[in-house]
């Protein structure tokens, strides 16, 4: 038997390939169209292994995908492929609604050309599960109870709008033609691989090269991070076990302020690799101006997921954080490859002011 992954280069999709793979023995073909924020440098453990099969393709492109289906006869689909910044979606739009929104749907047409042609037992055992985010279900205030996968999707920014029409296009293609898809909606992730200019990774690398720390607006909005490994697990866990047709929230039930967030990794490089002049990496903390439409809470209430599939997170904030910041300073090759380049003009376009 074989899967089919989708952005397996990605942040979150190459941490489920090596997990995958560490776990079993059934091998992956993993498709990634290799944007800004595909990297091989995250798969490099995988050199060599044959249950690797590396394609660099856009999930849009038909010919390819429905060669791959054909050729490899998956028994599932897993979808990471995304893009995934909203900071870049506020920038630039177009692209998030091409890969979110129609790549997606070509993606699932082919998947449902597939299914349909397959023999019973195969059709039976099939699974298309959707990798989504809690920012569908907009912001909210600060007693408000956690998303629940009933709730209102209430998408703010282009980011989330392309993700949340992805979830629609999903779940209709389950109601309509019967495709057995499952869907998870987590909160944010963090950990090894995490591409710099999100939150954590960026304050990591910026606190090292002695650059400010930028917390947008003032820094008291909310996220539940998740430990991306974590993540990984729950996703296994949903398309082992998880109802067709369902959809699962995943997060950590670890709400935390931006500006705590960056103060305990602060603490974190103090202790294990201290600034030569004494002075705290909290000191290079710097407010800068806010993101527009800037979602000021998420929390992911993910109850139905550990009460129904019994999964639980293995690490808190405090153990997953530790272990990530021990990741950026123990690859510093990698980090040095993926900073190069594009990465640069980014950084001077989104941080100018
Ligand atoms: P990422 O940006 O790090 O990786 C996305 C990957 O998809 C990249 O390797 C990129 O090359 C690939 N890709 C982009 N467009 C493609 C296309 N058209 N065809 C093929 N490949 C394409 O993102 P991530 O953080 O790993 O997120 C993965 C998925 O998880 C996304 O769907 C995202 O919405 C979802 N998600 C992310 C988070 C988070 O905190 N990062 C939380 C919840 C859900
Ligand atoms: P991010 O990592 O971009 O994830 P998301 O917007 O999908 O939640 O941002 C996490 C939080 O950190 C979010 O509230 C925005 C904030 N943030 C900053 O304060 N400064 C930054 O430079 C970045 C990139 C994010």
């Amino acid at each position: 038997m074989t899967i089919l992954v989708t952005g397996g280069a990605g942040f979150i999709g190459s941490n489920f390939v090596l997990d995958w793979l560490a776990e079993s023995d059934e091998p992956i073909v993993n498709v990634d169209k290799l944007t800004y924020a595909g990297n091989l440098d995250n798969l490099t453990a995988l050199n060599g292994d044959a249950r690797h099969i590396f394609v660099k393709a856009d999930i849009g492109d038909v010919t390819v995908i429905s060669k791959l289906l054909a050729d490899h006869r998956p028994r599932a689909i897993v979808n990471f492929a995304a893009e995934s910044h909203v900071d870049r979606s506020i920038h630039g739009p177009a692209e998030f609604i091409q890969t979110n929104v129609v790549s997606t749907f070509s993606l699932l047409e082919e998947a449902r050309r597939y299914w349909g042609e397959l023999p019973d037992g195969e059709k039976h055992a099939f699974r298309f599960l959707h990798v989504s985010t809690d920012e569908v279900y907009g912001s909210l205030e600060k007693t408000d109870p956690a998303f629940r996968e009933g709730d209102q999707y209430k998408p703010n920014s282009p980011y989330s709008a392309s993700k949340a029409a992805s979830d629609h296009l999903v779940r209709c293609y389950h109601h309509t033609y019967g495709l057995p898809v499952l869907t998870t909606n987590c909160s944010n992730n963090y950990g090894p691989f995490h591409f710099p200019e999100k939150l954590i990774p960026l304050c990591i690398l910026n606190a090292l090269s002695l650059k400010p720390l930028p917390i947008y607006g003032d820094g008291q909005q909310i996220r539940d991070w998740l430990y991306v490994k974590d993540h990984c697990a729950a996703i296994r866990r949903v398309l082992e076990a998880g109802k067709l047709g369902e959809t699962y929230n995943v997060g950590g039930w670890n709400e935390m302020a931006n500006l705590d967030v960056v103060g305990t990794l602060c603490a974190i490089l103090d202790e294990l690799q201290p600034r030569a002049d004494g002075l705290s990496y909290a000191s290079q903390i710097t407010f800068v101006k806010d993101r527009p439409g800037h979602d000021r809470r998420y929390a992911i209430d993910a109850t139905k997921l550990e009460r129904e599939l019994g999964w639980k997170p293995v690490e808190t904030f405090e153990t997953g954080i530790r272990k990530t910041v021990e990741w950026y300073l123990a690859n510093q090759d990698w980090v040095a490859n993926v900073t190069s380049g594009a990465y640069q003009n980014w950084l001077g376009k989104q941080y100018s002011h």
